[in-house]
């Protein structure tokens, strides 16, 4: 029988980036041009975006994907492909106006991008029918920081008035948002919060903002909103070396995250660091992440691993 290739992605996401549609937010190859489905926010024709699509999906089909796509992780072998057009995963990242200035990210540092109201895009997905739920699809808020991102609160009531269950929120928590707490009452979210620290003065390193007390109050109202078996606050820790890289630091993010209430942590490492180190962490992050592990079985916390890290670690 002839091996038939297929990546959801391709053939059910879409990304709203900053300029272009894309049909993911993935970049396997730096330097090479990402599938992209439209080019401008001026005028969009979602049937060119089928036929653009289509042409990728037949040659992924094949065994034959497109440069951008070729040793990409989300390529699966099937034994029947999918014909369903429908959109199921939406990545919003059109944005980059952020609150925090993290020394890790240069999102908010981004001069000149102009920002579009994503809210006539959702009119048009519900409108047209193209947006549908299914178990495993989700909606995706990254880019700068949601909570400020334009119509972020109406784009919300209208995704939850058109049946949509499922989102992912990655918020830095400094600004409440009615939509967020909405979202943890009424749907499947995941709100992660990249916290980072657990004390005001290396927040305030890493972060650059005097902002920790204002976090701490909003995670507990989000943690308070949240919904148990339904929908998460999930409180990540990057280890950034020279900024939080100690037990000690480790441990009183950790204990501040569980006393909000929060039962789901994530680790990570900070990203241009670990390219640089080979992708290898030290002894020490080891005994950084262990000690963790061991916090997390003693409580029944769930740790969870990101981007860098999954590929060294399993989840518990
Ligand atoms: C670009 S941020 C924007 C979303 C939101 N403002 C926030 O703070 O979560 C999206 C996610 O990427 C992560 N991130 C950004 N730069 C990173 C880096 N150099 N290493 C690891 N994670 C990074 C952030 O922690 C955050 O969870």
């Amino acid at each position: 029988m002839t091996k038939l290739y297929k990546c959801d992605f391709m053939d059910n996401g879409i990304n709203f980036e900053r300029f272009v549609i894309r049909a993911c937010c993935k970049s396997v190859h730096s330097g090479v041009e990402r599938p992209t489905l439209c080019d401008s926010y001026e005028n969009i024709d979602w049937q060119k975006i089928k036929e653009r699509r289509d042409i990728w999906r037949k040659q992924i089909a094949e065994g034959n994907p497109p440069v951008f796509c070729k040793g990409c992780s989300a390529i699966q072998t099937v034994n029947k492909l999918n014909n369903d057009d429908f959109v199921y995963f939406v990545d919003v990242n059109s944005f980059v106006k952020c609150n925090s200035r993290c020394v890790y990210c240069d999102c908010w540092s981004k001069k000149g991008v102009k920002e579009y109201s994503m809210f006539p895009y959702f009119q048009e997905l519900f409108s047209k029918k193209l947006l549908k739920q299914v178990y495993y699809g989700y909606i995706q808020f990254a880019g700068g920081e949601p909570a400020l991102m334009i119509d972020f609160d109406k784009i919300i009531d209208l995704c939850i008035e058109n049946g949509m269950q499922r989102y992912i929120v990655n918020s830095n928590c400094i600004k409440y948002s009615q939509g967020i707490e909405r979202l943890l009452r009424e749907t499947e979210t995941n709100l992660c919060c990249s916290l980072d620290s657990g004390c005001e003065e290396t927040f305030a390193k890493i972060k650059n903002v005097p902002c920790f007390n204002q976090v701490v109050e909003n995670l507990k109202k989000y943690t308070d909103a949240q919904q148990e078996g339904k929908s998460r606050v999930l409180s990540k820790f990057i280890i950034i070396p020279s900024y939080n890289d100690s037990e000690e630091e480790i441990i009183k993010w950790y204990d501040l995250s569980v006393s909000l209430g929060i039962k789901n942590l994530v680790l990570d490492i900070e990203r241009e660091w670990f390219k640089s180190n080979n992708q290898k962490i030290t002894k020490h992050m080891e005994k950084m992440i262990e000690l963790i592990q061991k916090h997390c079985k003693k409580e029944g916390i769930n740790l969870d691993y990101y981007e860098s890290l999954k590929c060294l670690y399993k989840k518990v």
